[in-house]
């Protein structure tokens, strides 16, 4: 599938790898909806991207949202070729914190925006997406969810993200054996450590030294280094139903 003349639909767009997704969409000939919570950064960016860019305000959490979101983009572009979810919250919070157990509202919080949420689109944009008229591969589309390396090697502190980003890299398979049919393909990204607002906010030497655990290379990743691996997703039919560690090989430790 080609960037190209081909419309997608990336949650999280408003910021950090959402939003160097839609950038690289833009700078590839292609359309975006830039789909996210915040009004501020997701008008912003659509002002920058211009007529090949449209924000839709939505919370991937909510049904009729991400709907419309969907709809707009349809309405916008005539039809969607894929989704990019990138839309998440982290929380670092303890089993048994000083203040007494784990909420289970943060917990529900978590896996609702970060594993419901990219569910909630991708029934929603698979539906669309059948509709495409069949490239010469025979692809309508292709999903890509935003996992973590947390999804396999999480902290302490780390039990709601690490359960939401595993239930992304657990639905991946499925999710792309079912729509193999209708010719979508569907890939997880699990990055590392990413230069984005939110690790941008901790202090310097955080920064320096988050960075100096990755092995090679020793810093932060960068967001156009995962829009890269995006890119190259959306290019080659034969990357399906799998999970992809972006990370500089890192392993994170216990804490
Ligand atoms: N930055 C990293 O190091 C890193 C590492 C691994 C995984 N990730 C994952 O990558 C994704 C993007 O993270 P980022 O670093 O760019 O963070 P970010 O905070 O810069 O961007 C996240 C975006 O999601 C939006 N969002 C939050 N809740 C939403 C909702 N309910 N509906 C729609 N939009 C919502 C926010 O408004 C924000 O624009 C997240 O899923 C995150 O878990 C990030």
């Amino acid at each position: 599938m080609q960037v190209s003349g081909s419309a997608f639909l990336v949650t999280g767009a408003a910021s950090g790898l959402g939003a160097a997704c839609a950038r690289m969409i833009v700078a590839g000939g292609g359309k975006v909806v830039l789909a996210d919570i915040s009004e501020a950064g997701g008008n912003a960016l659509a002002a920058e991207l211009g007529a090949s860019a449209r924000f839709a305000r939505t919370d991937v959490a909510d049904e009729a949202s991400a709907k419309a979101a969907v709809a707009a983009g349809l309405a916008a572009f005539g039809s969607l070729h894929g989704v990019i979810n990138c839309a998440g919250v982290a929380i670092g919070e303890k089993i048994l914190g000083k203040e007494g157990p784990h909420a289970l509202a943060s917990f529900t919080r978590v896996i609702q925006i970060n594993l419901i949420g990219s569910f909630n689109l991708t029934r929603l944009a698979a539906e669309a997406i059948s509709k495409n008229t069949p490239n010469a591969d025979g692809e309508r589309g292709v999903i890509i969810y935003t996992a973590s390396v947390a999804a396999f090697d999480g902290q302490i502190g780390q039990a709601a993200y690490s359960a939401s980003k595993a239930g992304l890299a657990g639905m991946t398979l499925p999710v792309a054996r079912e729509l193999a049919r209708y010719g979508i393909r569907v890939m997880t990204i699990a990055p590392g450590i990413f230069e984005t607002p939110m690790l941008k906010g901790m202090p310097v030497e955080v920064q320096e030294s988050l960075g100096k655990m990755v092995p090679f290379p020793p810093r932060l990743g960068r967001p156009d280094e995962y829009a890269s691996l995006v890119a190259e997703i959306i290019r080659n039919p034969m990357l399906n139903g799998e999970v992809i560690r972006l990370d500089g090989a890192i392993r994170m430790q216990p804490k």
